[in-house]
């Protein structure tokens, strides 16, 4: 079976070539090698190559710029992924997109299900949304949606606030970080194995349900992640002590775009139609600096 990986560059698209199944053919592309921003030039390549699935990692995830950008966001968020979606269904084959919790208006106070009303607060969400509902009318498009992205690979919270906690002096002053938005932190390394379980049980069993959820479970504010990062990082020898942190709400701290309040996504169907645990996200959080010390060991 043959796949394309988009956004190979990406945190998730790096985990998603890692571990990807050797009995599997996967061509891989970076945002060089493949840009969502040339539709005829995609479309060509998908029709040259004909992949069985294409899985979608590929995105404009800078929320705040989106904010300024409508544009660009649009284009790659939405015109084109309706193309992917359009381009391999054309043939019989598949595309997982993957989009994101910020498709909700975080007014919720129970975890979001597939089937609960969507209503981004940001053109980021917007633009995700959109490019759902148009890959959806094609036959054979899956979307999985996940939230609060992190791992060993890119730019991302968790790696910011690691080298925060490690790079502190005397000099340093508190990280602000924001403690009114409640969501659930999902380690790339998890999800990436959940796209590939979902892959091979959607060729052995068509999936009745088109959107899916995955995060790791529990929930979380960004000030509590922060203070984790620090407690097991110091736990484990990874740096010396923890940063001082100070917890502040979204109105001290000044961004473009909206977030929502509350993004927890309920990932009951994911569970059931893959017959997997979600793990816990301090105990995956464990797992990404246990891989940041084996490779500090050079294990
Ligand atoms: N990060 C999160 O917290 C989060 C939460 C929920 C959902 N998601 C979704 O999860 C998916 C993976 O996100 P991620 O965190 O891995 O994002 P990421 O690290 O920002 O990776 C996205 C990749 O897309 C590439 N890209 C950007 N514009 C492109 C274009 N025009 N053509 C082709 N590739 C392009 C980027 O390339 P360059 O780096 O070269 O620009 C980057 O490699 C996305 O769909 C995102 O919306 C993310």
């Amino acid at each position: 079976m043959k796949i394309f990986i988009l956004g190979a560059n990406g945190q998730l698209g790096k985990e998603l070539v890692k571990k990807s199944p050797s009995a599997f053919e996967i061509s891989s592309f970076s945002k060089n090698e493949f840009n969502l921003s040339e539709l005829d030039f995609c479309k060509d390549k998908i029709l040259d190559l004909k992949p069985n699935w294409i899985i979608n990692a590929a995105a404009y995830t800078q929320v705040d710029k989106a904010e300024e950008d409508i544009k660009t966001a649009y284009k790659i968020n939405t015109t084109a992924v309706e193309l992917l979606a359009k381009t391999v269904s054309s043939y019989g084959g598949r595309l997982l997109q993957i989009s994101t919790d910020f498709v909700f208006d975080g007014m919720q106070s129970k975890p979001y299900s597939p089937k609960d009303k969507c209503n981004p607060i940001n053109v980021y969400g917007q633009t995700k949304l959109m490019g759902e509902k148009l890959s959806l009318k094609f036959k054979g498009t899956i979307v999985l949606r996940t939230s609060w992205l992190y791992g060993n690979f890119g730019n991302n919270f968790f790696l910011k606030i690691f080298n925060l906690h490690k790079f502190q002096d005397s000099d340093s002053k508190e990280i602000k970080i924001v403690n009114d938005q409640i969501g659930c932190p999902t380690n790339t390394d998890n999800l990436a194995s959940i796209c590939w379980e979902l892959i091979k049980k959607s060729e052995i069993k068509n999936p009745t349900e088109k959107i899916f959820h995955w995060c790791n479970s529990g929930e979380t504010s960004w000030y509590e992640f922060a203070k984790s990062i620090g407690e097991i990082s110091a736990e484990m020898g990874l740096i010396k002590n923890p940063a001082p942190l100070k917890a502040i709400n979204s109105y001290q701290y000044n961004s473009l775009a909206k977030r929502p309040k509350y993004s927890v996504l309920n990932c009951s169907s994911t569970i059931e139609f893959l017959n997997l645990k979600q793990i816990d996200w301090k105990e995956a959080l464990r797992f990404a600096l246990y891989q940041k010390l084996n490779k500090e060991k050079n294990i």
